[in-house]
């Protein structure tokens, strides 16, 4: 047995959820009101002892096994919540090898230097006669009192090429600490003897250090101070323990407040986040002056669904938006633009089942001048933030002569596509309808522009005489009766020795109007960790995805890839057959999800109508969801095979 087998035998996921919610027994299930969102009228919150497994029917309509269930409780990822649950079911982790220890060593002793360096900076700023005008001006000009400069432990780095060398090197750190952690440069050209080969990294700058989520150092953003000098702001450079695109601005001390307000507010820089912090509104992060990445909205979804972007008045409204729905904003000094990108953030929103929602701020205004001006208005801001699709419409439409037909022509070209890529139909239909209303146009003039992508299949993917002749099973030894377990097994032991077909899979769904494959399509959380590594290896552009995904694994991982990847020694040559396999697979997995899912909502119904607490509404607007969903999948699997349709 795998150590994560034995760790899910071992924890009896009824106790593990009884710690935290009150469960009732229900025939096999025991239900409760779920932990996780917070209008909770009904007890739609179910324990499977039989599976493992635990699902929420209501307003969050997630589930999973008890790694899941932790990692949503606490914000953990996959490794913590298997190193406190092995540590729960007394199941010993296998120990590290050198080579990985070693990378332990190496990143906390890289840490500590990080602490050093904040302790350094704070020191130059409070104790020197160089930080007393920086301290001024955070006080005067920023308005930052002392107990949030030392919360955020800001600091000041002193106007020379050599004063952080001296210094760490005194503290027994090397020239090779210095650079891997960032906070020494590499002089490039270093034949000229005259000048030192490294130099401070960061000199006469404001210092804000970074922490990832679990408050360990990472690295540091550092502004200028001399208006004149370049650039406005200096991050790490990318290091073991810096990666711009991994970490959120201010998330360690923002995480908990983001769980208790089920939101969390992303705004556009440092100074932003932290005077939300001292106003009053600690749910605020930033990312690190680029594009938002799908891996810290994945993160910030461990705390909250509900992602609200407080975009800048001229990044919002910039005419660029006709052009390519793309708004970047231009800045000199800039290492990359932050990019508001519609349609990619409706594609991460659809993936990671999250709410997006973008709000504007005044012009010309930031939000840490709007929160030092009026606190209120902060609020209402916030509040009124609109999904992705309507603040495009409606930043389109503004300062636009609505009654020019080209005009309305060409915002329509601009939206629908984007709201033909909404994955829920209702709330398609709802943009269209909104649509309709702001253009004045009638809405059915909308449905001859929107068509022409459906409806073109793959050759490749039609069942051919290959496929139309498949009896019984699903593929050579998978039994049709596989329990949903087997099926994900199946699935993954496929895409991690071909993680490329992931995109073939993707497109295969999308073109039968499904949601492409997601963490979502399993619930055991080992499963959805392999899923995401493919994922991730995919993102890098690697060259090698297997290896990628083989190097990234930790021990438990690695012992559970061993074991799927076996079954896949031989795959079959013809990668068509593998891959109507594998979509074929992938489908039956969600019928058999759903058709469990109806069946238990169908029972919840019936007992909420014996208690008659009125929560019949909630489940049947869930079951609306999933019947819509079961037709379109059965649809798409009569199209691979008929016979497997119950
Ligand atoms: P801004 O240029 O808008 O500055 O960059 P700001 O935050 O309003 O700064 P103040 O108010 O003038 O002091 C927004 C954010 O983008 C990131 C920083 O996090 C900054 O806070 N950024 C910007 C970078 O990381 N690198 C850059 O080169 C520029
Ligand atoms: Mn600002």
């Amino acid at each position: 047995m795998s150590t994560i087998d034995e760790i899910k035998n071992r924890v009896d996921i009824v106790d593990l959820v009884s710690e935290t919610v009150q469960l009732r027994r229900s025939g096999k299930n025991y239900t409760g009101f779920c932990p996780f969102h917070s209008n909770t009228r009904t007890p739609a919150f179910v324990v499977f002892p039989e599976t493992g497994t635990w699902r929420c029917f209501g307003q969050c309509n997630e589930g999973g096994d008890i790694f899941g269930f932790v990692m949503k409780k606490e914000g953990w990822d996959f490794s913590e919540a298997l190193r406190n649950l092995a540590d729960r079911a007394g199941v010993e982790l296998k120990p590290l090898t050198p080579k990985e220890q070693e990378a332990v060593e190496e990143h906390d002793h890289l840490r500590n230097l990080l602490e050093d360096a904040v302790a350094f900076y704070r020191h130059n700023l409070f104790n020197t006669p160089a930080g007393k005008p920086v301290l001024e001006y955070l006080h005067q000009e920023r308005k930052l009192n002392d107990e949030t400069i030392e919360i955020f432990g800001l600091g000041y780095a002193p106007d020379s090429w050599d004063a952080g060398f001296k210094h760490f090197t005194s503290k027994g750190y090397d020239q090779e600490d210095l650079i891997a952690s960032g906070l020494l440069t590499e002089r490039e050209n270093v034949e000229r003897s005259d000048r030192a080969a490294v130099y401070d990294r960061f000199r006469h700058r404001i210092m804000f250090p970074i922490r990832d989520e679990r408050s360990r150092m990472a690295g540091f953003g550092a502004r200028i101070i001399n208006p004149q000098d370049v650039p406005k702001f200096l991050n790490s450079p990318q290091t073991v323990l810096f990666d711009k695109g991994h970490i959120l601005y201010g998330l360690d001390r923002a995480k908990k407040e983001i769980r208790t307000q089920d939101q969390v507010v992303i705004v556009e820089g440092y100074l932003d986040v932290i005077a939300l912090h001292q106003e009053g509104f600690p749910n605020a992060v930033s990312p690190m002056g680029t594009a938002l990445t799908e891996y810290q909205l994945r993160l910030l979804k461990r705390f909250s669904r509900r992602i609200v972007l407080a975009l800048d008045a001229d990044a919002a409204g910039d005419k660029a938006t006709l052009r390519g729905l793309q708004v970047a904003r231009q800045a000199l000094d800039r290492e990359s633009d932050p990019v508001f990108d519609a349609r990619g953030l409706l594609g991460s929103e659809a993936r990671l089942k999250a709410d997006i929602r973008v709000t504007t701020l005044p012009d010309g205004l930031d939000p840490d001048e709007v929160v030092s001006q009026d606190a209120a208005q902060w609020e209402q801001i916030v509040a009124e933030a609109s999904p992705i699709v309507v603040h495009v419409m409606e930043t389109l439409a503004k300062e636009q002569d609505l009654d020019d037909p080209k005009v309305k022509s060409q915002i329509a070209n601009q939206v629908l596509p984007l709201i033909s890529d909404v994955p829920d139909s209702v709330e398609r239909e709802a943009y269209r309808q909104r649509l309709a209303r702001l253009l004045k146009v009638d809405e059915r003039a909308f449905t001859e522009t929107a068509a022409p992508k459906s409806r073109r299949r793959r050759a490749n993917l039609r069942p051919g005489p290959a496929s139309a002749g498949v009896e019984g099973s699903l593929s050579g030894d998978l039994p049709i009766h596989a329990t949903p377990e087997l099926l994900e097994a199946h699935c993954l032991s496929v895409l991690l020795r071909r993680p490329d077909l992931v995109y073939r899979v993707d497109r295969a769904l999308q073109e039968n109007g499904l949601n492409r494959i997601s963490i979502d399509d399993f619930q055991s959380s080992d499963h959805q960790a392999l899923l995401q590594l493919v994922d991730d290896s995919l993102k890098q552009d690697h060259s090698e995805p297997q290896l990628f995904v083989q190097n990234s694994l930790s021990l438990p991982l690695m012992e559970l890839a061993d074991q799927l990847l076996m079954k896949t020694e031989k795959l079959d040559p013809n990668e068509d057959k593998v891959l109507e396999d594998l979509v074929r697979t992938l489908l039956v997995l969600r019928q058999r999800r759903l058709f469990q899912e109806i069946e238990h909502i169908r029972f919840l119904m019936e007992e909420s109508q014996l208690v008659e607490d009125n929560s019949v509404a909630d489940y049947q607007e869930t079951m609306v969801h999933y019947i819509a969903a079961r037709s379109r999948l059965d649809k798409a699997l009569g199209f691979y095979t008929s016979h497997l349709i119950h």
